[in-house]
Formats: C-alpha cells, structure tokens, sequence
C-alpha cells in the first residue's frame, strides 16, 4: 500500500522500498510538505517534521494566528499571498486581483496512473504498478478547483507530480503562472548540477553549489533548448556517481520550461518546475480546465549513477512507447554529412549499396530531397520530393533501397517554412509573426503557426500522402531554429499569450497522429542536434538526435552529460568521416566507433569515399554492434570516469543477468611514461568469474570492484610510449561470466 492516510493526523505518506514524501493538511487546510528522501518508518503521525517557528516581521494568516505561510514548507504556494517565496500559481482575477487560497476539500487514492491529456507523460502497465493519489483543493471565493496529482511507483524511487486547474466559476480567470511541482526542503547544503550547452557543445555538466537566492535554468526559445535541459539535480558536496544523496527533477515537456531553487534566509530551498510563465498566460473560461506537463522526481541515496538508472529505466520502459521501446535499433547509415544537399538519385543508390554491403541496416535520406531545396534558402513546407534529384520519385526510391535487403528513412522538419516555398504563397498567414513587425530569421527559415489546428492538419495530410506511398520504416524529424516574435494570426490579441504552449501542443498532436496512423515507423526527434532531447519528446520518438557534433572526443561530453537522465538507447550517435566537419579533427576510426557504439549507432558519412581498409573496419564493427546492441541499448549504464575531469573517460554498461559487461574506456592525449592506472568496475555479481577480452586472467565481480581491471598500457615498451596507439586512443573491454 504504497499511499497511506492517516486521518487523525491528515497526513498522507507516498511510499515504496526506497523513498517516503510526506504532506499534511493544516488544521486551515492548506498542505504542507513534511519530507521527501529516502524511505521513513511509517507512523501515525508526523508533526514533529513541521517546524512552526513565529518569525519577526512575518505576516500570519490572522490576528490570533501564529501561522505564517512565509514559514511552511507548501506543496503548492500561490504567488503572492502571505508566502514571501515564488509562487507556484498566480492567477489573475476579474477584480485585477492575483490573491488567492487553495484549501484542502477531497482527495482520492487510486490504483495505476492516469494519462494526462493531451500531455506525454510517464504510464504503468499493470494497476499494480504505482498508485496515485489527487489532493482535491478549492479557493471559495473564486469557486476555482486545483487538483495536485502525485503518482507514486511500487518498484522505482520515483515520484511523478503535476497538477489540473478547473474554472467552476461563471467567470474568466487568467492563469499567469502555472507551474507542475513546487517542493520545499530543509536544507540548502547541495550542490545544483545541471546540463548546459550550445549548439555541438549540449548538456555539459555543470555543478555549483546553491547560493542563498534564486538560481534557475530556463528556456524562452520555444524548445527545451541546446542551453539548458530540463532537468536539475540537487546532491550533497560529497556525493559521487556511486554514493550520497540525490534528487533529480526532470520536466516531461518540450517547449518554454523553468527549473530553479530558492534559497531563502532560513536556509529552505524551494525547488521548481514547469511551463516558463514569461511568455504563458492562459485565459480560464467557465467550465474549463488546464493541465500542467508533469515532472519527474527520483531521489536516492546511492549516488548519481543510482539517480540516472532510475531515469533511464523509466523513460525506456514506461516515458517511450511502440514497437521500438524494446527492439534492439537499426544500424543506420545517414546521408546529411555523405552527400549534405547535393542528393543524387544515382549516388544515392551507389550509397545505400555500399551501406547494404557493409551490413547496414537502414538507409536515411537526410535534408535535400524536397522540392528544390539545394540550399538551406528554401522550400521548407512543400514535402514533395524533387524530381530532378529523384526521377524515380521517393516510392521509386526507396522501394529499390527496399529490394537491396535495406530499411528506409526520411527527413523531415514539419514546423518549418521558408519563403521561398510554395506553402508560404499559399499561406503568408501561417507563420508565427507580430503583425506590422519585422519577423527574425533562423538558418534563413521561419516558423509554422502550430499553434493553429488548421496548419497542424494541413502539414498532417502532406505528410500522410507522402508517407502513404513510401516504404517507410524510419522518420528523422528536425526542428532547426529557436521561435521568437512569437504571435498568431488564428488567435484573438487576449490568447496571445497561449501560443508557446499551443504551439507544443500542436506539435505533440501532429507526433500523436503520424505514430498512430505509422504504429510500425521509427521516429527519431532532432532539432540542430539535440536542442530538443527532452522526455517529452521521448514519448513520441524513442530516440533523439543528440548533437550535430559527430567528432568522437567531442561527443564523449556530450553523451556522458545526456547520460544523467537519458537512456542509451535514446542517444542516436554516428562514425562521420575524417577530418571531422565540426573541428577537421582526426580520430582513428575504432575510436569513433567505440563512442558511438555507447547509443543507437550508425554512420554518417559517404561510403563510397572510404578505401577497402576501411570499410574491413567498419563491416568488422557492424558486426559487433549486431552482437552486443542489446546489451547496449537495454543493459545497465554505469558511468565510471568523467571527461569533465580530465584525460580520460570511461563508462560500463552490464547485462540485466549481471552476466556481460562491456566497458569502453578512452584517452585524449597520449602521456609519456604514464602512471599506472586502473578502472573499478560497477554492477557485477561478486562472486562470478569473469573474463575479459584481451586478458589471459579472470577476476571475479569483486575483484574487479575493489581491485579493478587493469587498463596500464602493457605493451609500452621504451619510455613507456606504445607507438601503436596515440592520442585519442579507446579500448573496449568485454566480460563475460564463466560457468
Ligand atoms: C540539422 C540536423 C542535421 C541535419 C541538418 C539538415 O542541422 O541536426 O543532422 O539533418 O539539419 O539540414
């Protein structure tokens, strides 16, 4: 019985083997959180947590009051009104008023988890699986409902909140803030690590320690962003990938988020997360409703690694869905940095022969196939293929790519619109522009009214009568500029301020319709890289394009940060050719492929340009990939050494059964007369034998642990430099246990 009421004491404990979250309801019906970490004993009462201490200068809800809001911890603050603190709600009145309070009148516990509306979010499978309960709250004056949802899973340490707003009155509210978790904790010794970035640099990691004050990350570019993520995680000064506290907040949404902590004065931090209300302002009717995006709590006690598994296995298992959740991926091979617009019917064919030859599983045709598109200048919007590149037409195509023994996939990038296009003189009036304004340009492009059913539905019926006619397995669906002069002409100058969300949800409906009507094609999100690698996005495409940046040491940042919350198998990660067209850097082809390896894999490249020694490698590292992709994609991912720390990186994954393990470990600069050096492996059984590959010795699990595999470079020979091997070296060690 994970969620227990204990009516004596209005008090509600949410819990499972590792976590409690505990909230009470004043005697004047407001709640109030008590705790949320690791698992408490359970009891009948929980008043001690409450700390009522009568402040100077506070104000109290009464004359004879001593409670001040200032002073609890609260599930849910309106902005605002007696709480000094961000609020979580603020919501604009016909009297101009932004007063309110939401008191405590009804709450039902219940089995399994509702989906939300319109909304990605996380879902069970079985009743069994998680229990939720509603806290039914009301302001009486306005005769507005608030309902603040928390589902708790049986066998995760995760807590999944959000909260519905209803408008039961006969009048307008405007809801100005809205936000989907608000949690208050006791404490501000943490340090607030978050994944930060720019185009072909996302989600580095950045740690700091909190400061009194409020200290945020944001997005006001109508996507999560290259910048920030939508995740943060508090932890302990002393907590490391495998031991100390953490708690992870991630917000299943893909447009203008905010995630902060506040400290205040008395050393509470209060952390938040939801839609950014800079650019929201949602207008209530009577009778209507609105529901927040949910966040994603996990907390632990065992270190970051411990926090990222609970992340992964969720958005895997019950974040992704379709027939792709569970199946190993394809190997593609990705025409963009091969052949970038220059798309030729007769080289791609030569392409996809070569890639078929190699083992290669799909072949995607990337950006350049549309209807005179030779440039990034236009025809954004017209998905017709150009005859002139593609005589035989996309059906043509793809059904001889088809015949070679290959899959095929496509790019697209639905939201977007340049001028020159035939969709633009049709329908000036579907981008996004403030009338009378200059409207900015990105990547010489300009954005879809998807804030507008009409154009979500046009887009929608030409894609479909493409899709209809292609033998289509894959779908890469970009999103290449930030949004900005955000304004509809479809919608009154008082809903303005709906847009940004509209527009999310606009894209989230075109997502919805294309994976119902194509149940069978893979989707894999990208927006310039990985601007847009967030959960909500994970919902409708398993996989995201995570970064533009295809150089091999480059990317183990990149996917070392998008590994604190995101699984392998959501990492889509290429072998491109050398010199790399980010940095014209130089890697050795089995570094590139050992980077890549650790995601869904696949090339992007032209084979054709690649001598016989090459393509020996590649066909050699196919191979591998088909052998061990499972484990990959679906085992258990440790991180064991940070590319944020130094020269060296490296990271394990192991098998469910504990019975595999494949580390890959790399080095950026070659050193002379090296120290000795050794990794301690995570995850293994003990007890069990293993061996490894390029080892003539075994070593049991324990061993490995606590004394470590061995990685010195054996073969060093004078001054102790293996010539063989310079910078940018990797190595992948391969374990198995032994009966
Ligand atoms: C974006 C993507 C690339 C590629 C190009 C095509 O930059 O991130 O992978 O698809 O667009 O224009």
């Amino acid at each position: 019985m994970p969620i227990q009421f204990i009516s004596d004491s209005k008090t509600f404990h949410l819990y499972n083997d590792s976590v409690s979250y505990i909230i009470k309801i004043l005697p004047e019906g407001m709640p109030s959180h008590l705790y949320y970490g690791a698992r408490l004993p359970l009891r009948d009462n929980y008043d001690y947590l409450m700390e009522s201490i009568h402040r100077p200068m506070s104000v109290t809800r009464t004359e004879n009051s001593s409670l001040s809001l200032e002073h609890i911890r609260s599930e849910f603050p309106s902005a605002l009104s007696g709480d000094m603190r961000p609020g979580a709600l603020c919501l604009r009145q016909a009297n101009g008023s932004v007063i309110t309070e939401f008191l405590y009148t009804s709450h039902s516990i219940t089995k399994g988890k509702p989906a939300l509306e319109n909304l990605p979010a996380c879902y069970v499978e079985g009743e069994e699986e998680a229990q939720t309960l509603v806290l039914v709250l009301e302001d009486a004056l306005l005769h507005v409902r608030l309902e603040l949802l928390y589902t708790i899973y049986e066998n995760r340490p995760v807590l999944c909140r959000s909260a519905r707003i209803v408008n039961d009155s006969d009048q307008q509210v405007i809801l100005d803030t809205f936000l989907s978790a608000s949690i208050d904790l006791p404490d501000d010794h943490y340090e607030m690590l978050d994944l930060a970035g720019a185009w072909a640099r996302e989600r580095h990691i950045d740690v700091h320690p909190l400061h009194t004050g409020c200290q945020s990350i944001y997005s006001l570019r109508g996507h999560s962003s290259h910048n920030f993520n939508p995740f943060l995680c508090l932890k302990k000064p002393w907590t490391t990938e495998n031991t100390g506290e953490a708690f992870g907040f991630s917000l299943v949404y893909s447009g203008n988020f905010i995630a902060s902590a506040d400290v205040d004065t008395y050393n509470t931090t209060r952390v938040q997360l939801g839609i950014n209300p800079t650019t929201f302002s949602w207008p209530l009717e009577q009778g209507e409703s609105f529901q927040s995006p949910e966040a994603v709590l996990v907390y632990t006690k065992n270190g970051l690694n411990a926090m990222s598994q609970a992340f992964h296995s969720l958005f895997r298992q019950r974040l992704a869905r379709g027939v792709w959740r569970d199946q190993a991926r394809p190997i593609l091979l990705n025409s963009w940095e091969g052949v970038y617009f220059d798309v030729r019917e007769d080289e791609i064919l030569h392409m996809a022969k070569e890639a078929r030859d190699l083992g290669v599983d799909l072949f995607v045709l990337d950006d350049g196939w549309f209807k005179a598109r030779n440039d990034d200048t236009s025809s954004l919007g017209d998905w017709v293929e150009d005859r002139s590149k593609l005589p035989h037409g996309l059906d043509g195509l793809s059904e001889q790519i088809n015949n070679m023994g290959l899959e095929f996939g496509l790019w697209i990038e639905p939201e977007m619109i340049s001028r020159h296009s035939d969709l633009f003189e049709a329908h000036p009036e579907w981008v996004l522009q403030v009338p009378g304004r200059r409207q900015s340009a990105g990547r010489n492009q300009y954005v879809l009214d998807f804030s507008n059913p009409q154009v979500v539905d046009a887009i929608y019926e030409q894609l479909r009568s493409l899709f209809d006619k292609i033998s289509l397995s894959y779908v890469k669906w970009d999103m290449n500029r930030s949004l900005s002069e955000v304004y509809s002409l479809a919608l009154d100058p008082s809903q303005q301020g709906t847009v940004y969300h509209r527009f999310i949800l606009g894209v989230y409906r075109l997502y919805e319709r294309l994976i119902e009507r194509y149940p069978h094609i893979l989707f894999e999100s990208c927006a310039s890289g990985g601007a847009r690698f967030d959960p909500g996005m994970l919902y409708y495409a398993p996989q995201a394009w995570t970064s533009d940046d295809t150089d091999a040491i480059e990317r183990l940042k990149i996917q070392y940060g998008t590994s604190m919350v995101y699984p392998i198998s959501s990492m889509g990660s290429h072998v491109s050719a050398c010199p790399n067209h980010q940095l014209n850097r130089y890697t050795p082809l089995k570094t590139r492929a050992d980077v890549a390896y650790f995601g869904t894999f696949g090339y992007e490249l032209n084979p054709i340009e690649m001598s016989e020694k090459e393509k020996e490698i590649v066909r050699k590292q196919i191979a591998f990939m088909k052998e061990h992709r499972e484990l990959i994609q679906f085992g258990t991912f440790y991180r064991l050494r940070s590319p944020f720390d130094g020269n060296e990186t490296a990271w394990m994954v192991v098998s469910e059964d504990q019975k595999t393990a494949l580390v890959g470990y790399y080095r950026i600069l070659q050193k002379v007369n090296s120290r000795y050096r050794r990794l301690f492996l995570q995850g293994l059984l003990p007890e069990q034998e293993y061996s490894i590959s390029s080892f003539d010795y075994t070593q049991t699990g324990e061993e490995l642990a606590q004394a470590g595999l061995i990685i010195t470079d054996s073969s060093a020979g004078e001054n102790n430099i293996d010539r063989s091997q310079g910078d940018f070296l990797s190595r992948l060690y391969l374990l198995r246990a032994i009966d």
